[in-house]
């Protein structure tokens, strides 16, 4: 059977002071006025049964992520004890899934992206899910066509072409590489951006993780096996705090592209355009800009005087941000925080978060 799981529990903090413990990047308004989880959510329509689209999140996530999807079951809502990254969160959703259906298929899509058409995302996810029915052990990636060497992303360079498929051998899985290295795998013309999404059997990917990160994956069978039963939650959060904390990129892909385990690494391409909205620059993307490069959110009043190529975002329409000879900055004003910040300096909100945590 197929089935998608939508990754929903990264934190967002490079989009702090908006994005914050109880109301996350994923339900923010970002997308016109939808939240990222609303749309990630409705761009699955069609695609699989929607009893088998489940979310998979970090408990305190749980009750903002039923309230945005309503509709959603109480058994869809997968619930990790604490944030142990992608290769975990994989693996608990995986076992969970194999555990009523061994041979299901799973495909994992994010909750930070905007992408259009709709219609070709749709048609690459059912492409996905064709090549690991007819191939049995792969583990099938999307590619994205890249613009610029970002370093926030992981690279997927193509081989051979697979015979009676729109899909290519993967030569290399490389994870947020330096900027150099950015450069010269966009110089190639072969590598394309990994979308963050996978598609392949719930079983293939608890085999490798049997290979490569062995302890999580004993562990998460530990969990499944009581799944049902009510020591549910006491054995996963015994288990799941401890396990190591790495994401499905590095602690999956790129060992499997380099052969060490036994399933094939698959790429399928993803034509579309595609905004990993990690942080205020991606964000930002999304805005108009005035003529002098200024970008602000459509409920955001600004005075600007002899200001140029700054990022303005306001959480409440009433209050006015004014600057004067303000060049290439980034001002987020919320209820209980302002936020200020270089332009150049956007990645590293991340560390100002955690700054804050510890001072406040
Ligand atoms: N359930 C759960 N648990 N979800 C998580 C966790 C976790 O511990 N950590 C992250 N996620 C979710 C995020 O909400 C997001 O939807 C997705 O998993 C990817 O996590 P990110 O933290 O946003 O990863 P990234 O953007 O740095 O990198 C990944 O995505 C890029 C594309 O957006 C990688 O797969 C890159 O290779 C890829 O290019
Ligand atoms: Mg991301």
């Amino acid at each position: 059977m197929r089935n998608v799981v939508i990754l929903a529990g990264g934190s967002g903090t490079r989009l702090w002071p908006m994005s914050r413990d109880d109301r996350p990047k994923q339900v923010l308004p970002l997308a016109a006025g939808q939240s990222l989880l609303r749309v990630a959510y409705n761009r699955l329509s069609g695609l699989v049964d929607p009893d088998n689209i489940y979310v998979c999140t970090v408990g305190a996530y749980t009750d903002v992520v039923r309230k945005e999807l309503p509709e959603l079951g109480a058994h869809n809502i997968i619930g990790e004890p604490a944030r142990r990254d992608t290769a975990n969160a994989v693996g608990l959703a995986s076992a969970v899934v194999a555990r009523n259906d061994p041979d299901a298929v799973v495909a994992f899509v994010g909750s930070d992206h905007l992408i259009s058409p709709e219609d070709e995302f749709r048609a690459a996810i059912e492409h996905g899910f064709e090549v690991v029915e007819a191939r049995g052990q792969s583990l099938v990636t999307f590619g994205i066509e890249p613009t610029h060497p970002h370093t926030g992303l992981g690279y997927i360079e193509r081989g051979a072409a697979i015979e009676g498929t729109n899909a290519f051998v993967v030569d290399r899985f490389r994870e947020k590489p330096d900027r150099a290295t950015a450069e010269e795998y966009l110089a190639t013309g072969r590598f394309w951006w990994n979308s963050g999404m996978f598609v392949w059997r719930a079983s293939t990917v608890l085999n490798v993780l049997d290979t490569l990160l062995p302890e999580s994956a004993a562990k998460l069978r530990e969990v499944a096996a009581v799944w049902d039963t009510p020591a549910r939650d006491a054995t996963l959060a015994e288990i799941y705090p401890n396990l190591r904390k790495i994401s499905v990129d590095y602690a999956v892909m790129e060992p499997a592209s380099q052969g060490k385990v036994d399933a094939d690494v698959v790429v399928v391409p993803m034509p579309v355009h595609w905004l990993d909205v990690g942080s205020w620059a991606a964000l930002a993307d999304t805005y108009e800009a005035d003529p002098d490069g200024n970008r602000t959110d459509s409920s955001t009043l600004s005075c600007l005087l002899d200001s140029h190529d700054n990022i303005i975002v306001t959480d409440d329409p009433d209050h006015l941000v004014a600057a004067v000879g303000l060049r290439s900055h980034i001002i987020v004003h919320t209820q209980d925080v302002t936020m200020v910040c270089p332009l150049s300096d956007g990645e590293r909100v991340k560390d100002l978060v955690a700054q804050v945590q510890s001072d406040h």
